[in-house]
């Protein structure tokens, strides 16, 4: 009859399903005891994840082993490894390398708006850019799955490059940047709905290789629909910035998309006044085209402040670079774009 020591031996180089590694390695071998008489042999063996395929699968592995070397009846029970266990031995693989995991210093910025149209996208593209002038490692997800627009107004043209099984964004300014708008063809409508939606945003953590990142900005769809409430869940840890127009009616329907924000506990960094205002070439004089105190008015609602005010006024034409949204580090709106992302910083650190 088996001894405890042929039960080790023969027990020893099997592999743990979850771990690929073997009970030797991983000392997955809890107990053995032996009832001579009954050629009864029983085991109890610490594995990796338990209650799985994998493990019916090993469960009869380990009874056949044993019964061919002389066992009459195998017993077995299964337990979890220790966490410390596991997480010495989890293949690189497995570990979730994604921004999602909790463990990450990337700080999520989510960029909201009630209205649409009233400058998200440029805000979140500019806003990334200018803290990537900072010196920031900077990436961009367009989570506006429908509606995207970050590839057209940063003038990419590229598409992600493939690593194993991981999509590698596109960099551009120095900011990394991952779209619906690089996988649907020429152009054409995305008309997917509900689970497929959310699993292309999961997807835009869990499977781009961000590498390490200081901040990564999302461009939310407008108003306060599904997706804005999917990213708020998803990422508990985001907090926002508001973008809004100076009219009174878009600062209350961006109100709304703050309220959101609040409700479910994510801070928000300061709205962004855009179109405030706009400025003379010739004389200077700064007209008010589409009202005034629109964002003060939401900064007091939301209970915060007005960190930025951006002219209504194009990026310069620049030969050879095109990237229409994107205004240059000397342009008036990228000074003050700079300034935002100087305040943003230092609310961090
Ligand atoms: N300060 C500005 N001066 C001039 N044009 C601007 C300014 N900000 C944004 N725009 C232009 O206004 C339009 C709307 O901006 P943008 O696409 O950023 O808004 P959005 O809130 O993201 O819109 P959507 O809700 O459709 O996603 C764009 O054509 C953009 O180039
Ligand atoms: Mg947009």
């Amino acid at each position: 009859m088996l001894t405890k020591e042929q039960v080790i031996e023969l027990l020893n180089p099997i592999k743990d399903p979850f771990l690929h590694k073997t009970f030797e390695e991983t000392g997955g071998i809890e107990e053995i005891t032996i009832k001579e008489e009954k050629k009864h042999v029983s085991v109890k063996l610490a594995i990796g994840k338990t209650n799985t395929a994998e493990q019916m699968q090993l469960q009869q592995t380990v009874v056949n082993v044993l019964k061919k070397a002389g066992a009459a009846t195998v017993g077995l029970r299964f337990s979890q490894l220790s966490d410390e266990i596991i997480a010495e031995f989890q293949p690189t693989s497995d570990k979730d390398p994604s921004l999602l995991n909790g463990q990450t210093d990337t700080k999520f910025i989510a960029v909201a708006s009630g209205k649409g149209g009233v400058g998200k996208s440029t805000v979140t593209v500019n806003l990334a850019v200018a803290l990537a002038r900072l010196g920031k490692k900077v990436g961009i997800i367009d989570a506006d799955i429908y509606g995207f627009s970050i590839p057209d107004m940063m003038g990419v043209e590229e598409r992600p490059k493939l690593r194993g099984n991981r999509i590698v964004p596109v960099e551009r300014f120095g900011v990394k940047i991952i779209s619906m708008g690089f996988f649907v063809e020429d152009n054409s409508p995305v008309i997917w709905r509900g689970p497929r939606l959310g699993k292309m945003l999961t997807s835009f953590f869990k499977e781009v290789e961000w590498g390490d990142l200081d901040y990564l900005l999302l461009d939310l769809p407008p108003g306060t629909g599904d997706v804005a409430l999917d990213v708020h869940n998803m990422i508990p840890s985001s907090k926002e910035v508001i973008v809004t127009t100076p009219h009174p009616t878009a600062a209350f329907v961006a109100a709304r998309a703050g309220q959101m924000a609040l409700t479910t506990d994510h801070e928000i960094l300061g709205v962004v006044e855009n179109m405030a205002y706009f400025e003379s070439q010739l004389t200077g004089e700064k007209e008010f085209v589409f009202g005034k105190g629109g964002g003060e008015k939401l900064a007091e609602a939301l209970q915060t402040k007005v960190i930025g005010q951006l002219s209504l006024q194009q990026p310069y034409e620049e030969e050879g670079v095109f990237a229409p949204s994107v205004y240059q580090e000397d342009h008036p709106n990228g000074k003050e774009y700079r300034k935002i992302a100087a305040k943003i910083i230092a609310k961090y650190e």
